[in-house]
């Protein structure tokens, strides 16, 4: 994948140590037994040792190495269990309820991180986006200059050389109806992703309307929202709003949106909330045959990535890669 070898390269420099929190799952024992064969990431698998052990053989994979932590038998877990009681105590968190939520995989898995044990997490092969987020917004929190976690996608077309061949979409995945500045936020944390994946951002802020062809409440939070993303980064072209044929098609740009630095050639795009956004990254993957590369969680202290449940093992792979490449 596009980027992926600077990825690779980084991670040889410096790697890493991830937690996988479905050890047993075959799509994460083939990805884990793929990371273990090369050195740069090593993967802590979640569960049983003798039932992941089990597990693996069945299915065919050697994760001779692998290192497997059973919350159940964990011989720290009462320094785990005291650490998330205090960090969670003015929220109404007891011992009890604290020994409890660590014994699920999501929880315990995050404390890891939280402890230094391991430096990032992916999970949700089988747990739901929320379930994965959750444990990581309360334990992993938000970066002091940030106000709220976000996501993006990062699209890439299957042996894309040129350009606009790799893009960004944001938010599909976290903040159901993100405000005007929220939406400036999520768009300066995008540009610093798509980055690092070797896109050159021209941003466009989507909607219904481009520049004042329709109206409504939602137009008017994409225009503002777009400017005031302006003058927050100078120096990366934005504009909006923008429909989406005016964002990527030239021809339609110069009808709709003349004199515009970034309407034709978008590719670093702002929806207006998670429906469109989810819609809008899964028609480009499934009707436009586009690799979809998260929801990379943007935002947070440490990185914690979430899968689609629907993933293969070479998405488990991928986004190990990039999970820890962003640590
Ligand atoms: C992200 C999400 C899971 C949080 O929902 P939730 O668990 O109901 O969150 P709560 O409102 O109970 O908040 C839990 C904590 O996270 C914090 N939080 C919630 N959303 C946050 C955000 N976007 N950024 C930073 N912190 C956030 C809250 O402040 C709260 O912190 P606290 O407990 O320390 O006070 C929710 O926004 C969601 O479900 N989003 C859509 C996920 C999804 O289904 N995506 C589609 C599939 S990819």
């Amino acid at each position: 994948m596009f980027g992926f070898g600077a990825m690779i390269q980084k991670l040889k420099a410096d790697p890493k140590r991830i937690v996988l929190t479905e050890g047993e799952d075959p799509r994460i024992l083939e990805a884990a037994s793929r990371l273990l064969a090369s050195s740069f990431l090593t993967p802590i698998l979640l569960g049983d040792e003798q039932e992941v052990m089990n597990a693996a053989e069945e299915a065919g994979f050697n994760i001779r190495g692998a290192h497997i932590i059973n919350p159940l038998t964990y011989d720290k877990i009462d320094d785990v269990v005291k650490e998330f009681y205090e960090i969670r105590k003015e929220k109404g968190m007891t011992m009890e309820k604290a020994a409890k939520l660590m014994q699920q995989r999501n929880y315990f898995g995050t404390m890891l991180v939280k402890m230094g044990v391991a430096d990032c997490l992916l999970g949700g092969a089988t747990y739901s986006t929320a379930d994965t987020v959750r444990p990581a917004l309360q334990i992993i929190k938000t970066k002091p200059r940030n106000s709220i976690v976000s996501s993006c996608f990062i699209l890439v077309r299957p042996g894309a050389t040129g350009e606009n061949e790799v893009l960004a979409m944001a938010d599909c995945a976290i903040n159901i109806q993100p405000s005007e500045d929220e939406l400036v936020e999520i768009c300066g944390e995008t540009i610093n992703c798509a980055k690092i994946f070797g896109v050159d951002p021209k941003v466009a802020f989507l909607s219904y309307s481009t520049h004042g062809s329709g109206k409504g409440d939602s137009v008017d939070k994409m225009r503002n929202a777009a400017a005031k993303a302006r003058e927050e980064y100078p120096d990366v072209p934005i504009d909006g709003e923008l429909q989406f044929d005016a964002a990527v098609s030239p021809r339609v740009a110069r009808q709709k949106a003349p004199g515009s630095s970034v309407a034709g050639y978008a590719n670093t795009f702002i929806f207006p909330d998670i429906n469109a956004g989810n819609l809008g990254y899964k028609i480009a993957q499934r009707m436009g045959n586009f690799e979809a590369y998260g929801p990379i969680l943007l935002g947070l202290n440490a990185q914690v990535n979430d899968l689609s449940r629907g993933c293969n093992a070479l998405e488990v792979y991928s986004m190990a890669i990039i999970t820890a490449a962003l640590t």
